[in-house]
């Protein structure tokens, strides 16, 4: 209720920022030069918006998309208002883990450093489809994907954040939709089943298992001892390309519900927030809404469910291979 009605009046929460809050707000006076970030799905919505905001606040930004098109005009967009921005566009599709290898390998024969990674690239309740590695296709890109190419990056990471003393940070971007899935939350033993599939619960699912993603690889760094944390957010809705498959609806459902909306600066203000702001420092595992700590379902706090996911995942991609 408090949640909703802060949403609506946009009054900022416990960290001074709200609904209303923007990317370019929340980032004010922070010095982002020494970082280097990789976000996925950078080159259009929310995460343009992030690419942008990261460049402003002098970050290393590489846009990791699937559409080199998109990537190199939003590298474009970025370097016309500040040509000194640091920003690079590279090959990514996430439905494809012999590409998400590929981009692993691309990106660390750069040399570059890694501070954070922003999961960020996503698909919404697209019509039943198999990934390139036969895996239905929400799961595959939205976590499978992410899933593979966070754990390619670690190293990196790990390395980055023991070299430069600096705290790394994975920022995975889940939805409120992970509210709403399949009845045992992840169903594991028939995930690509088309007999079962329905595209909005698919969506909710592969949201879920951002989360307990999140969850699981936070617990496993902090028994490593890693400086890197990883948490998830909820950017709020926003009219993007993901209402692709269901803009229609999305129209019809923002003419009643056009309160809850938010635009895309407003969008990109919780990835923002949880990937560069200081107050974070140290926190793992935790779900945000508009800048403020919320409690995520059930079945996304479940720890026995985030470890089963994990080894769910592994054993896929190893199958993948
Ligand atoms: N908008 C909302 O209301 C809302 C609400 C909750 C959560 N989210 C989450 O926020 C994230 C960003 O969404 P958005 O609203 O900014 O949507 P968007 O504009 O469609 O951005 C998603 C990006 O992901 C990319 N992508 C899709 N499939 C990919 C693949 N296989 N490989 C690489 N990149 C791929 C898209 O590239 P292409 O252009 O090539 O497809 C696009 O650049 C998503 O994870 C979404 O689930 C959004
Ligand atoms: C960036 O790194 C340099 C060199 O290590 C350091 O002097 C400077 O204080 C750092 N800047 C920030 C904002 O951390
Ligand atoms: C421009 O980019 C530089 C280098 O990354 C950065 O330090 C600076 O803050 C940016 N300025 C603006 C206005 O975008
Ligand atoms: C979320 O983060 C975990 C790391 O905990 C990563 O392995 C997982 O694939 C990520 N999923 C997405 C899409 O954010
Ligand atoms: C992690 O990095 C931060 C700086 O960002 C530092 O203050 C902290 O002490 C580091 N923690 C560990 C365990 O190295």
């Amino acid at each position: 209720m408090v949640g909703i009605f802060s949403l609506v009046t946009g009054w900022p929460g416990q960290s001074g920022y709200g609904s209303a809050s923007t990317a370019e707000q929340v980032t004010a006076g922070i010095d982002a030069s020494n970082l280097t970030a990789v976000i996925t799905g950078g080159a259009s919505g929310i995460g343009a918006e992030t690419a942008r905001v990261f460049a402003l606040r002098g970050a290393h930004v590489i846009i990791a998309a699937r559409n080199m098109e998109l990537a190199n005009e939003a590298k474009k967009l970025i370097l016309s208002s500040n040509q000194t921005a640091r920003v690079d566009a590279m090959k990514l599709d996430l439905s494809s883990l012999k590409s998400v290898r590929s981009f692993a390998d691309n990106f660390i024969a750069t040399g570059l450093p890694l501070n954070i990674l922003i999961n960020n690239a996503g698909v919404m309740f697209c019509p039943y489809q198999l990934s390139a590695d036969g895996v239905e296709m929400q799961f595959a890109t939205n976590h499978l994907g992410h899933f593979y190419l966070t754990n390619l990056l670690l190293d990196k990471m790990k390395k980055t954040a023991k070299e430069t003393g600096i705290e790394g940070r994975i920022v995975n971007l889940s939805s409120v939709a992970h509210l709403h899935t399949y009845d045992e939350g992840i169903q594991f033993d028939g995930i690509s089943d088309q007999t079962r599939y329905n595209d909005k619960k698919a969506y909710g699912q592969s949201k879920l298992a951002n989360i307990l993603h999140a969850n699981e690889l936070s617990r496993r760094l902090q028994e490593e001892g890693a400086n890197i944390t990883v948490n998830s957010v909820h950017p709020g809705i926003i009219m993007t390309n993901l209402m692709r498959h269901s803009f229609l609806l999305m129209k019809v459902l923002k003419i009643f519900t056009y309160i809850f909306w938010k635009n895309v600066p407003q969008g990109a203000a919780t990835t923002c927030y949880v990937a560069l702001h200081p107050s974070l420092k140290g926190t793992m595992g935790k779900y945000y809404i508009d800048c403020n700590e919320m409690k995520p379902s059930i079945f996304a706090r479940d720890e026995k469910l985030a470890k089963k996911l994990w080894d769910f995942s592994e054993l896929l991609v190893k199958s993948a291979q």
